[in-house]
């Protein structure tokens, strides 16, 4: 497997961080140049100190991380209730030990693209305002970009409206100008994302081992769990996950080629993608993956960390 070069723009968020960790497991695959951040499950430097938090929990001060919009390019922010108060809670955390760059998200970017060697892929876990405003900014970086692998969107499904994500939802212009940019985008839509899980054993596993990052699994896995509990499931969506998990092992998933255009308001349809299969569409929908598979290369991931 080729190492790509990468950047990831999240808002965490439970399942942001998961992603993350899944992306420092695995060094042969990929050189992370930074992370940056943005408004989405809670505001901008809230999130912010949750990243930074984590790093230095987890020992990784040397990550490049930068700061990017407090806002959607035109909607208010409107923090998720899924993810608790901190926009991270179940796990006592550090203070931060390091500060963000200087530059913001958008100029960071620009500059990590433009500086590599090789193409830049980005993993964009969040609403897409950071990626938008590079884009619409910097359209010199679009050659440069190998693709934009999105958690977002569904094809006939809704987590905030019947037909809407929150992801697409929360910025659905800055979605539109990134699925019109002409750069090769993946989307990993509702639909994918429920084939990459973690079960109660998951989080028993990671509760009942007293390592480092078992510890930080458990508790933020444990906290994430108990919106489906209430509602008697006993596996929950790691959304944020389905990005990685694709980089990493394509060859497990099924999709599409086709067009994605996103409703930017309406009462029942804002940020409802509208997903269409056809021939040369430079838009690739992922639809279905090996569930057990990518359950199995999870809990290897965190046990790696700790080895
Ligand atoms: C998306 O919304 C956020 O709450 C998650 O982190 C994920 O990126 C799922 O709809
Ligand atoms: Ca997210």
């Amino acid at each position: 497997m080729k190492k790509r070069k990468l950047l990831i723009d999240c808002d965490p968020g439970h399942d942001d961080i998961m992603a993350i960790l899944m992306t420092l497991a695995h060094p042969e695959a990929f050189e992370l140049l930074g992370i940056t951040t943005v408004a989405g499950n809670n505001h901008m430097r809230q999130v912010t100190d949750n990243l930074l938090r984590t790093l230095t929990y987890l020992g990784r001060t040397d990550i490049p991380v930068a700061m990017g919009s407090e806002s959607a390019l035109i909607l208010d922010p409107e923090p998720q209730d899924a993810h608790g108060k901190t926009g991270l809670d179940g796990f006592d955390f550090p203070e931060p030990g390091f500060l963000p760059v200087p530059e913001g998200a958008v100029e960071f970017m620009k500059n990590a693209i433009m500086n590599s060697t090789e193409k830049v892929t980005i993993a964009a876990l969040a609403p897409l305002t950071n990626i938008a405003l590079l884009l619409l900014a910097y359209p010199e970086v679009k050659e440069k970009i190998e693709e934009i692998v999105i958690m977002g969107g569904s094809v006939c499904r809704g987590n905030m409206l019947a037909r809407s994500e929150f992801n697409i939802y929360a910025d659905p212009h800055a979605a539109e100008a990134v699925m019109r940019s002409g750069v090769r985008v993946v989307i990993a839509p509702l639909e994918v994302c429920d084939y990459c899980i973690v079960n109660e054993e998951d989080i028993r596993y990671w509760q009942n081992k007293k390592t480092k990052t078992a510890q930080l699994c458990g508790g933020l896995m444990n906290f994430f769990a108990g919106y489906g509990r209430q509602r008697g499931w006993s596996e929950f969506t790691v959304f944020d996950l389905a990005t990685i998990m694709y980089l990493l092992y394509p060859e497990r998933f099924e999709g599409f080629d086709g067009t994605c255009h996103v409703v930017p308001d309406g009462a029942y349809t804002r940020g409802m993608t509208v997903i269409d299969p056809c021939e040369g569409g430079h838009i690739h929908t992922l639809m279905k993956a090996d569930k057990a598979f990518l359950n199995a290369r999870f809990r290897e991931a965190i046990d790696l960390l700790d080895a």
